[in-house]
């Protein structure tokens, strides 16, 4: 199915299923320890291995020597794949950094070898013995010092958030030069990584030619051919599974070392072998967020138009990698005739840099709300009321371009009304709990709508009961549920007559999961593959109007009412369709907008920060599960609070890697640090975005906040800190006096 006109009336508007507050239909599984992860599915091939990954000890330069010979006499010991024993393995479409082969050292933790052997510990005590030889190289791993030197480099995150090297409309400088007020000030992010639950974890079994990978992977098809490439093998060759996710935020994107190494392992050792990622391996081994400085100037006539904004951002990646696109929402988000935004790239040798829950919105609006935040206070103005002033409806680069939707006003205004804004005193440093300092703050949330290609196949049997099969994946996220949702809906069933099976190369290739593009699209897919499903039920129950009604399981037309399942008497029908769009993406902006607002308290003592309270304003299009979508957002509202407050990787600039490399020492919120949040979602349905009218949430609920915890911090204590994470060393020796 081609979505190229808007969407007009359609069964999912009939909102039975789907827009309902459903629980998980995965949730008894998750939660009785019955849906198997990767490194759980014992039953999947007999006999497995365990592999045991070394990492390198150095950042760059060359193996000279490894000695294995303790290490292969060690109990228990298998076979050991060694990164000597190979060339360079090719690097496939979407990774960077080379996984595998050779003796060249590209980062710190790059796989060199594998240990197998009988069991995980036995493993684990011969990867001890493997002794290895470098030459050491030097590194480029000091970002701060590399920037200013670093050149201009465009690029996109594949993910919907992109910017050429250098981006002009009208005259920035001029504008900026003549404006009575203006701002000029730089913030940074530092690296950051995805820290998820389940490290990557994988299960591979050759039959002949042909391996089956299980694993944890957000993009099964990207995995497929992406294994395929590093292996020098037909795509067709490889079969990926993973229908359960122990999260990902972008981690588990890309093809890693857990699955090519337990392929390589299982090739060598003739038997299946699993391999899970050892933590203090995760983060060096992989992907993360790369650092940034950001350089925001705005100017504004005396009542608040903004008439000349620039973004100028810096971050590093290995050679081949790409810039943060930390400057993409400057270029939609507010209005403003005179505009520059521009990219830097530095060359390092630190791991790769690459997508973590809305690559450059996330650290983008960390920067460009706060800098809105001062330009208010220089203003004399409200916040939320600079931000409105300068609200658009139209691209402001592309001003034929309307936006789809865009209720960024309601969100921000809802926003102040349920939080209570009108109490805020807009003077910082002013309101006093106790030994607390309190401050609220606010900032504008904003992630595009992706949309992509997704495919689903759907079968009915005899009894009614409809299943869809696509390569969609579950990442903690829903999915399982609003795909049931979306096919009830559309058969007119009880949402306990679906079943749905994810995760499957062998499926119909879907949308994946990333970019908070996985909701609509993959349920778009299944409508698809639904409409198709509904004509050919209706054939074959001899219905020849155009009218057909599915519901209460049963297929009526004027006064004939005939069993859905009695379509399928003579046989399971199977039908496949996809969802794939024409240039409405281009003709509209499609994004996602949110409120999001923050009261947080300073200890006045130790400088310490507590958050109170959370609220996101969401509109995102059409909810279609508002359960699972709010624990999207506070999910991502929390991590949010570690990006404002906590989570740092500390750079080791002269042996080149991220020291805090386990979750001892990288940070995140818990529990305890975590208050009331509430989430509010606008009542929206945008027929621009596909059928189901939906948008994404996922990555929403992340962007802003920083900057509005930041914001919260400031009016506390009066003390602008522009330097991510806002700990407390940063503000200690400036707060106001005690006494
Ligand atoms: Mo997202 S960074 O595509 O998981």
């Amino acid at each position: 199915m081609k979505f190229d006109t808007p969407a007009g009336q359609n069964p999912i508007d009939q909102l039975k299923v789907v827009g309902r507050p459903t629980d998980r239909i995965d949730g008894k599984f998750k939660t009785t320890g019955t849906a198997p992860y990767a490194y759980e599915r014992h039953d999947v091939a007999p006999h497995q291995a365990y592999g045991y990954i070394v990492g390198s000890a150095i950042a760059k330069g060359r193996i000279t020597s490894m000695d294995l010979s303790a290490a292969k006499a060690a109990p228990g010991v298998v076979t050991i794949v060694s990164t000597l024993d190979m060339p360079k393995l090719p690097v496939s479409k979407r990774n960077i950094a080379p996984l595998f082969g050779g003796a060249e050292i590209d980062h710190y933790h790059q796989a060199i070898a594998l240990v197998v052997a009988e069991t995980f510990e036995q493993a684990r005590a011969a990867a001890n013995l493997v002794r290895v030889q470098y030459a050491r190289t030097p590194g480029r791993f000091d970002f701060a010092a590399l920037a200013p030197t670093a050149p201009l480099e465009g690029g996109s995150s594949g993910e919907g958030s992109g910017a050429p090297p250098v981006d002009r409309v009208g005259n920035f400088e001029g504008a900026f030069a003549a404006a009575p007020v203006k701002l000029d000030a730089t913030y940074t992010t530092p690296d950051e990584t995805h820290a998820m639950m389940e490290p990557f974890a994988s299960i591979a079994a050759w039959q002949g030619d042909k391996v089956t990978v299980w694993t944890s992977n957000q993009m099964i098809t990207w995995a497929k051919e992406d294994l395929a490439k590093t292996l020098s093998i037909s795509a067709d060759n490889v079969r990926i599974d993973s229908p359960y996710i122990g999260g990902g935020f972008g981690g588990k994107l890309f093809l890693r070392t857990d699955a090519t190494l337990a392929a390589l392992g299982a090739k060598a050792s003739g038997r299946p072998v699993k391999v899970a990622m050892q933590r203090p391996l995760m983060i060096n081994n992989s992907t993360h967020r790369s650092a940034t400085i950001q350089r925001i100037r705005i100017g504004a006539t005396r009542d608040g138009t903004i008439t000349a904004i620039a973004h100028e951002s810096t971050s590093g990646n290995l050679p081949h990698g790409k810039p943060e696109t930390a400057v993409s929402q400057t270029k939609l988000l507010y209005a403003g005739a005179n505009r520059l935004t521009s990219m830097r790239l530095a060359v390092m040798d630190l791991p790769e840099g690459n997508a973590m829950r809305a690559p450059g919105e996330a650290p983008g609006l960390m920067a460009l709300e706060i800098a809105m935040d001062e330009m208010a206070e220089k203003l004399g103005m409200d916040p939320i009321d600079f931000r409105v002033k300068n609200d658009t409806q139209v691209d402001p680069e592309k001003p034929e371009r309307k936006y789809s939707q865009r209720q960024l006003i309601e969100c921000m205004r809802q926003g102040a009304d349920r939080f209570g804004w009108s109490k805020r005193n807009p003077k910082p440093a002013q309101v006093r709990d106790g030994q607390w300092l309190i401050g609220m703050g606010m900032a504008a949330g904003f992630r595009n709508n992706m949309l992509t290609k997704s495919g689903a196949k759907v079968s009915l049997d005899h009894r009614g009961v409809v299943t869809v099969r696509t390569d969609m994946t579950d990442i903690g996220t829903g999915t399982y549920t609003i795909i049931a949702q979306t096919a009830a809906e559309m058969m007119g069933l009880p949402i306990d007559r679906v079943v749905v099976l994810l995760g499957d190369s062998d499926f119909p290739a879907s949308a994946g999961s990333g970019g908070q593009w996985g909701a609509n699209n993959s349920t778009a897919g299944v409508y698809a593959a639904c409409i198709k499903l509904r004509e050919t039920v209706a054939q074959k129950l001899g219905f020849n109007s155009g009218d057909v009604e599915f519901s209460g399981g049963k297929v009526r037309a004027g006064n004939r009412s005939v069993a859905l399942g009695d379509a399928a008497k003579g046989g399971d029908i199977h039908v496949e369709d996809h969802i794939e769009y024409g240039d409405l993406g281009k003709q509209y902006q499609q994004s996602t907008f949110a409120g999001h607002f923050v009261e947080a308290a300073v200890n006045a003592y130790t400088g310490e920060t507590r958050i109170r309270r959370m609220l996101a304003v969401c509109a995102a299009g059409r909810i279609l599960n508002p359960k699972s979508a709010r624990s999207q957002v506070i999910g991502a509202m929390t991590m949010g609070v570690g990006a404002a407050l906590m989570e740092e990787l500390a750079v080791d600039k002269r042996f080149g890697f991220f020291v805090n490399h386990d979750l001892a020492t990288y940070e995140v919120p818990v529990h305890a640090d975590i208050p009331h949040q509430e989430v509010i979602f606008l009542d929206e349905a945008d027929a621009i975005s596909s059928p189901m009218k939906a948008k994404g949430v996922g990555e929403l609920g992340i962007c802003g906040v920083g900057a509005a915890i930041a914001n919260a911090v400031y009016n506390a204590t009066g003390v602008r800190v522009r330097d991510y994470p806002i700990t407390l060393d940063k503000h200690l020796d400036r707060l106001p006096a005690i006494a």
